[in-house]
C-alpha cells in the first residue's frame, strides 16, 4: 500500500519570505530573531499607515471593547461614519462594504451587468483583477484563468494605455469596462491622462460603466486619495481593498449617485462586510493618511528615489506615488541581494522589473537603505 503524501495543515500558496515574521512597525518587521527588514513590499500592498500605527491598533482595540460584530441587519454610528469618511475621501457618493478585492471587483462586474442587461465585459491586456469568476474573466493571467476558460464571462480586451486602439474599438455590447488605473502586476504600466480622458468618453457615448480597480493605486497611494483624481477622471465605481482598512480584511464599492440610485435594496449584501471592526480601522486609516501627510510623503519618496537611484543598476523608475516598479535588466539577481540587505520588494509579471509599494509613512533611512543597497549591488 502506498503511503498518503505529507500535506501541510496550512495549504501551500505563495513561496514565503526566509524567515517567521512575529512584528512590525512603521517600515519594517521583525523576526523571530528580532530582525528588522525594510517592507518596501508593504504587507502585500496593504500596510498605508504602516505596520501596527498606534492610532489604528486603538481604535480597533476600542472598537473590540465595544462591539466586535453586528452585521448591516443593524445600524452602526460607526459604519455610517466610515461611509461618510470614504466617500467624501474619493469624491463619490455611495459605498457598499465588503471584504476583499475580489469581492469588490465581483460587485462591481455584477452591477454593470445587472444595471445595463449587457453581457459583455470590457478589460485590458496585464490586467488583474482576482481569483472569483468574473474578476478572472478580466484578469490577464492565463495561468489562474486556463483551467476556468469556459466558465469566465466573454470580454473585449484592449492594449492599455493605447489611444488608437481605444478611439478603433466597439463599446456598444460592453456593460463595463474595468481598469487598473496603473497595472500593478503586469509591471507598473502607466497611462496618460489624454488616455482616461477618452476612455471616459468612450464609455459615456456607449453608455457603458466605468469601473477602476483601485485596490492597490487608491488610499493615497499615488499621492492623491484615489487615480480618480491623479488623472482628474471620475469612473462610475471604484473598487477598493488593500490599503483601506490598514490590515484588516476590508473591501469597498464605490458608486456615483447615478449608479447608486439605480440598485435596489438586496441586489448586493455581504454578512462580514461594514463590520465595525473594519470601519473603526478605515477611518483610523484615512485620518493617518490626511492628518500625518502621507500623500505628500509619497509623492516626496518618489523624487528621492528618482534622484538616489540614476546611475545604478535600474535603468528606470516606473509608476506614481509609492507604487512604483524598478526596471532592471538583472532584477532577479537585485531581488536576492536586497533580501540579503533586510530588504522586502515584490516582484511582477515582467521579469526585468521589481514592485515597490511600501508604507505610506516610508521613512528617509528606509529610502536611504534601498538606495545605497542598489548602489552596492554587484552585477554577477
Ligand atoms: C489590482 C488588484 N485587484 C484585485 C485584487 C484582489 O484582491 P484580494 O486579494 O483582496 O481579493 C488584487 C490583489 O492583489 C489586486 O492587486
Amino acid at each position: 500500500m502506498s503511503s498518503a503524501p505529507t500535506i501541510p495543515a496550512l495549504l501551500p500558496t505563495y513561496a514565503p519570505y526566509p524567515f517567521l515574521l512575529l512584528r512590525g512597525e512603521g517600515d519594517q518587521v521583525f523576526d523571530d530573531q528580532d530582525r528588522a527588514w525594510w517592507d518596501f513590499y508593504g504587507g502585500h500592498c496593504v500596510c498605508a499607515t504602516g505596520h501596527s500605527h498606534p492610532k489604528v491598533v486603538k481604535a480597533v482595540a476600542d472598537q473590540a471593547g465595544s462591539l466586535l460584530f453586528y452585521s448591516a441587519a443593524a445600524a452602526l454610528p460607526v459604519r455610517d461614519q466610515a461611509a461618510e469618511k470614504l466617500t467624501a475621501f474619493a469624491g463619490m457618493d455611495s459605498v457598499f462594504f465588503c471584504n476583499s478585492g475580489a469581492e469588490a471587483n465581483e460587485n462591481a462586474l455584477k452591477m454593470a451587468l445587472l444595471l445595463t442587461g449587457r453581457k459583455k465585459l470590457g478589460c485590458f491586456m496585464g490586467g488583474w483583477h482576482g481569483r472569483t469568476l468574473l474578476a478572472l474573466s478580466v484578469t490577464d493571467d492565463p495561468k489562474i484563468t486556463q483551467p476556468f476558460e469556459d466558465q469566465l464571462v466573454p470580454t473585449q480586451r484592449l492594449p492599455f494605455g493605447d489611444l488608437e486602439a481605444l478611439e478603433a474599438a466597439d463599446f456598444s455590447e460592453l456593460a463595463g469596462v474595468i481598469l487598473e488605473p496603473i497595472q500593478s502586476m503586469a509591471g507598473i504600466k502607466t497611462a496618460s491622462k489624454t488616455w482616461f480622458e477618452a476612455l471616459r468618453a468612450k464609455c459615456d457615448a456607449a453608455g457603458t460603466l466605468l469601473i477602476f480597480d483601485e485596490i492597490q493605486t487608491g488610499m493615497g497611494r499615488l499621492g492623491t486619495p484615489f487615480a480618480a483624481q491623479f488623472y482628474g477622471v471620475r469612473p462610475d465605481m471604484i473598487t477598493s481593498a488593500k490599503g483601506l482598512a490598514s490590515g484588516v480584511p476590508m473591501g469597498a464599492l464605490l458608486l456615483t449617485a447615478a449608479v447608486a440610485s439605480e440598485l435596489k435594496g438586496g441586489d448586493l449584501g455581504s454578512t462580514f462586510g461594514g463590520g465595525p471592526l473594519a470601519c473603526a480601522a478605515l477611518l483610523a486609516t484615512v485620518d493617518v493618511i490626511t492628518s500625518e501627510g502621507l500623500m505628500a510623503n509619497a509623492t516626496a519618496a518618489l523624487a528621492t528615489l528618482r534622484k538616489g537611484l540614476a546611475g545604478s543598476v535600474v535603468t528606470e523608475v516606473l509608476g506614481e506615488g509609492l507604487l512604483l516598479g524598478l526596471r532592471s535588466a538583472h532584477a532577479a539577481a537585485l531581488k536576492k541581494h536586497l533580501l540579503t540587505q533586510h530588504i522586502l520588494v515584490g516582484g511582477s509579471g515582467d521579469p526585468t522589473v521589481l514592485r515597490l509599494m511600501p508604507p505610506l509613512n516610508v521613512s528617509p533611512e528606509a529610502l536611504e537603505a534601498l538606495v545605497a543597497a542598489v548602489h552596492a549591488f554587484e552585477v554577477p
